[in-house]
């Protein structure tokens, strides 16, 4: 959710707290504002709109070394800019940017600032009026940590002090933050990517921790107020890596990226050709007698085509957990049940919640993600990298294909059979999507064929009505189509119904067993009216198939397939005029239930 950045030293606070929030904008953004010191004032500009909105109106006449920004994704209170961060308290002495959701902040509004007006709608101005209401007997870092003591919820939050103009307060809990540090100052950031270009070294901030920062030191406490020692780790993170090159979005870029990222993974976890994962993680899966997979959205699709490998390599049942789900309703465990948690952000609050409870059950968890030193990979056991490089597009594509390339090398060194050559197969399929990229002017013209739909349907069976959940959500969460992945023989009991004249209907025909009764299916929607697409493999395909893609291992077809409808999805998105790396409504890391 949305980003934070702040910055005290002796640089110019306005360029890197602007290009930091410019950075962070793919988090979430509906609001933007920014907080200087300007000599003994603190100046306030913040409004609904994005970063550049915000750089309109913010007074760039005074020099100032010390401020806070904020880009805000609205949790409480309506995207306006009363709601907008940063929020001052009551006597106006405290100024905070909040990222997270305070849950209890109706009744502590209730129990303890009876007496206190509040003009928004957040839960963030209970926190700047609790601080200033503890202020009055204690020091501003103990009026944080009082303030945290009796907040349920979560928050990473910078605080200014009006009677303390050279220090910044920070406080962290359950929301991502990061300290980096120069010669020219300390930034604080939701994310490196905020850092990069300011920040030599950095650390990233556990939970419950607090920190009084001046513009060459840092002060470290937990929530006892006890002083911490730490340790920062040089920032390898450079402008290249999160640049946009020639491409216009970010998503064609990541899109682009994954024959590489394939690649890199087989150099990652293969030696020779055997499988390079820690042997104890293996025997772990391999004890259990069910793997149970935790994640989220995207995540969550790539985790449920790893559900074939497990169970047809591994023969261990695997069962898929929505996140947000089993956090208030924990399945019948078996007896020696596997948890993997899959997350490219490592940040979303759904898995987190759900880790955590199966850490107090003392289960066994590994996460695969995108993000060391994330809380995901604090919190598991064991973590696993997807190695795919930042993912900045909202839409995830890369990392979906990074997550099911590490999960069936993982399956593969669990079963521990030497019959699947998984190392060649997958140096086929990076060379199978790069065929895909000669394709994309056919893709193009069944984007231009679907961009007007109302509803359209991607359908399949197995493996591939797997690939259809995850193409669905790509094409409305970036064409705003509604959008709905099938199984195809499932659509005659009851969806059917909504289809209409020219209906996009999406076949993907991958696998030989289910190909002819996948088209038959289309054929029956087609008779209703429906504008009948196929995407389908060399050796299965007819001559009106629309896209055909190259023959791959047959477990391994979702990582082509699905990428000719990442290009479709960025198509429609890109002829509709959508903003196809920040769509509307959405964040890349969700950090709130
Ligand atoms: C995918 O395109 C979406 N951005 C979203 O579904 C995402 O996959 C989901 O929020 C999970 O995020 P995570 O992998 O960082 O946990
Ligand atoms: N809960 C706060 C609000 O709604 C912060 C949301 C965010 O993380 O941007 O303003």
């Amino acid at each position: 959710m949305c980003g934070i950045v702040g910055y005290i030293g002796t640089k110019d606070a306005r360029e890197i707290i602007f290009n930091g929030l410019k950075k962070l904008e793919y988090r979430g953004y509906d609001s933007a504002g920014v907080a200087l010191v300007n000599k003994n004032k603190i100046e306030i500009y913040k409004d609904k709109g994005r970063v550049n909105h915000l750089e309109e109106i913010t007074d760039f006449s005074f020099n100032t070394n010390f401020g806070i920004g904020h880009t805000r994704w609205a949790t409480h209170g309506k995207p306006n800019m009363i709601n907008s961060h940063p929020h001052f308290s009551n006597n106006k002495r405290f100024v905070v940017v909040h990222n997270g959701v305070i849950e209890n902040y109706k009744k502590l509004k209730i129990e303890k600032l009876a007496d206190y007006d509040f003009y928004s709608e957040t839960d963030t101005e209970v926190i700047a009026n609790l601080i200033e209401h503890y202020s009055s007997d204690m020091s501003t870092i103990d009026a944080i940590r009082k303030t945290a003591s009796i907040l349920e919820g979560s928050y990473a939050l910078l605080v200014m002090d009006m009677m303390d103009l050279d220090t910044l307060y920070v406080a962290k809990n359950k929301t991502p933050l990061l300290i980096g540090k120069s010669e020219h100052g300390i930034t604080v950031a939701s994310d490196s990517m905020a850092l990069v270009g300011y920040a030599d070294s950095y650390m990233y901030l556990n939970d419950l921790r607090f920190a009084i920062i001046k513009k060459d030191r840092v002060i470290l406490k937990d929530i006892l107020g006890f002083d911490l020692d730490f340790e920062m780790q040089d920032l390898k993170l450079t402008n290249l890596d999160i640049a946009k090159g020639n491409y216009e979005h970010y998503m064609l870029k990541e899109i682009d990226e994954q024959p590489g990222v394939i690649r890199n993974l087989i150099d990652k976890y293969f030696v020779d050709e055997e499988v390079n994962i820690d042997s104890e993680i293996l025997s772990k899966i391999r004890l259990a007698d069910r793997i149970y997979i935790v994640a989220c959205g995207t995540s969550l699709y790539a985790g449920t085509v790893s559900k074939y490998f497990f169970e047809r390599l591994c023969k261990i049942p695997v069962e898929l957990c929505i996140a947000s789900e089993v956090a208030y309703n924990m399945p019948l465990l078996s007896k020696n049940p596997y948890f993997i948690f899959i997350s490219q952000s490592g940040e979303t609050a759904d898995c987190i919640t759900v880790l955590k409870k199966c850490k107090k059950r003392n289960l066994h968890t590994l996460a695969i993600t995108n993000s060391l030193n994330s809380s995901i990979d604090h919190l598991a056991d064991d973590v696993l990298h997807i190695f795919a490089g930042k993912e900045i597009a909202v839409a995830s594509t890369k990392a979906y294909i990074a997550q099911i390339v590490v999960l069936s090398i993982i399956a593969k060194g669990v079963a521990n059979n030497r019959k699947t050559n998984l190392k060649n197969n997958l140096s086929k399929v990076a060379l199978a999507i790069e065929d895909v990229f000669n394709n994309k002017n056919l893709i193009k013209e069944v984007a231009k064929k679907i961009v007007n739909a109302k509803d359209a349907f991607y359908i399949g069976r197995g493996i591939d009505y797997y690939v259809c959940q995850e193409a669905a959500l790509k094409l409305k969460e970036i064409s705003y189509i509604h959008t709905e992945g099938y199984a195809s023989g499932e659509l005659k009991h009851g969806s059917i119904a909504l289809i209409e004249e020219g209906t996009p209907v999406i076949a993907i025909c991958t696998n030989e067993e289910t190909n002819m009764i996948t088209r038959s299916n289309l054929i029956e929607t087609v008779s209703r009216g429906a504008l009948g697409i196929v995407i389908s493999t060399e050796s299965l395909s007819q001559t009106s198939d629309d896209i055909v893609i190259s023959d791959v291992a047959s477990y391994l077809t979702p990582l082509v397939s699905i990428v000719v409808c990442q290009l479709i999805a960025y198509y429609v998105s890109v002829l509709k005029g959508n903003d196809v790396d920040k769509p509307k409504n959405l964040a890349k890391s969700v950090t709130v239930e």
